[in-house]
């Protein structure tokens, strides 16, 4: 058996640990996961209710092409049904694009860091990944527009950036899209588009309608609280949604997901309490930053950079220390900040619990 050999240049992802296996491990009664940029709050009731409602169908195989769902997200955001693609999540969709952009030979630009997917689903495909370091935590759009060339079939651009949470306004990301060749694709990642409190937050849309070669993804996983089930979606040009439609598997989307994100999207006027308790919740742990003299990158998203050379114990040690307290953060190292870590923005208690802990290591 010999494997491709691009399986050498691969390492597996590293998600959070889970919330049960931590309280196994270190014998702990209450554990609070910070770790993943997740919703403190459940789904909505009514769309736990539409799940319910499916168990009866397993037995048959979901609508493959999802048109009650995509015909909802079309009506949404005023585009056409052959506009909307969906993804097991929206990292399923980034594997469908780098099956359709990219190949040995070709380039994909994206920050570093940022969301590893992007990375991994380049080198899978044997294309080369151009990497361009942040400016002041934000994606560096002058040093991306540079490293683009005729080999570039694909730049991916998170905004809200992950890890960071910083924001670039849609006229910055609108002049850069005006710049990229007719030969390059810009995959705008708004994973946490809900969460941003500016005025141009929708500005991506109107990117997408304007431009053909811009493809918008957005995911049930983060403020509707559907991360388990893996649901995301994307709104691009019908070009893009049927070579994706060659490459997909063809139930990638199950029976219980449909009818839940279906659900979730009819009760999105819901969202704005969310993204009110998120900002209530940023700056709870902003304050509470302050009074434990630490610093942070100011974040429009549900997560944030937070300073930890500063307390009584090695900052390389904070993220186990925190752990074996019942905190389960997410480390920069990797990221090649050791200084800092990455907390989710939890719900009120969680917070105060994260801050009486980092209390006990000052
Ligand atoms: C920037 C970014 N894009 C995409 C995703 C993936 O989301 P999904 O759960 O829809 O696969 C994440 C998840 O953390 C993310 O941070």
């Amino acid at each position: 058996m010999e494997f491709v050999s691009q399986i050498k240049n691969l390492t597996p992802y590293v998600a959070g640990t889970p919330i049960e296996v931590v309280a196994k491990a270190y014998g702990l009664e209450r554990v609070v996961k910070l770790a993943s940029n997740e919703s403190p709050l459940p789904p909505f009731p009514e769309v736990l209710e539409a799940i319910i409602e499916k168990f009866d169908s397993l037995n048959r195989y979901p609508d493959a092409e999802a048109r009650d769902l995509r015909a909802a997200l079309a009506d949404r955001y005023e585009v056409e049904p052959n506009q909307v693609i969906l993804g097991n999540g929206s990292c399923e969709l980034l594997i469908w694009l780098s099956l359709i952009f990219l190949e040995p030979g070709t380039e994909a630009v994206f920050s570093d860091p940022t969301f590893l997917v992007y990375e991994e689903v380049t080198l899978a495909r044997g294309a080369k990944a151009v990497k361009v370091p942040l400016k002041d935590f934000a994606n560096d759009l002058e040093s991306l527009a540079v490293a683009v060339n005729e080999r570039t079939r694909v730049v991916f651009l998170t905004n809200p950036h992950n890890p960071t949470g910083s924001y670039l306004s849609a006229a910055a990301i609108a002049g850069f899209a005006a710049g990229l060749p007719e030969s390059c694709a810009l995959v705008l990642d708004e994973a946490y588009n809900e969460y941003v409190e500016e005025p141009d937050s929708q500005g991506g849309l109107n990117l997408r309608r304007s431009n053909d070669n811009v493809i918008l993804l957005r995911t049930f996983s983060k403020i509707y609280g559907l991360c388990g089930l893996r649901i995301g979606y994307g709104l691009c040009s019908p070009r893009v949604k049927e070579a994706i439609d060659k490459v997909r598997q063809p139930f990638n989307i199950n029976m219980l997901a449909q009818a839940a994100a279906l659900k979730a999207l009819g009760l999105s006027d819901r969202l704005e309490e969310r993204r009110r308790l998120n900002s209530e919740g940023r700056r709870q742990l902003y304050e509470g930053f302050d009074s434990l003299g630490m610093g942070y990158v100011r974040t429009q998203s549900n997560f944030m950079l937070v300073k930890i050379d500063q307390l009584g114990v090695p900052a390389a040690s904070v993220p186990e220390e925190l752990l074996r307290r019942g905190v389960i953060v997410r480390n920069c190292g990797a990221w090649g900040w050791p200084e800092y870590m990455r907390v989710s923005v939890g719900a009120e208690k969680e917070n105060e619990f994260l801050l009486e802990k980092l209390a006990e290591l000052k």
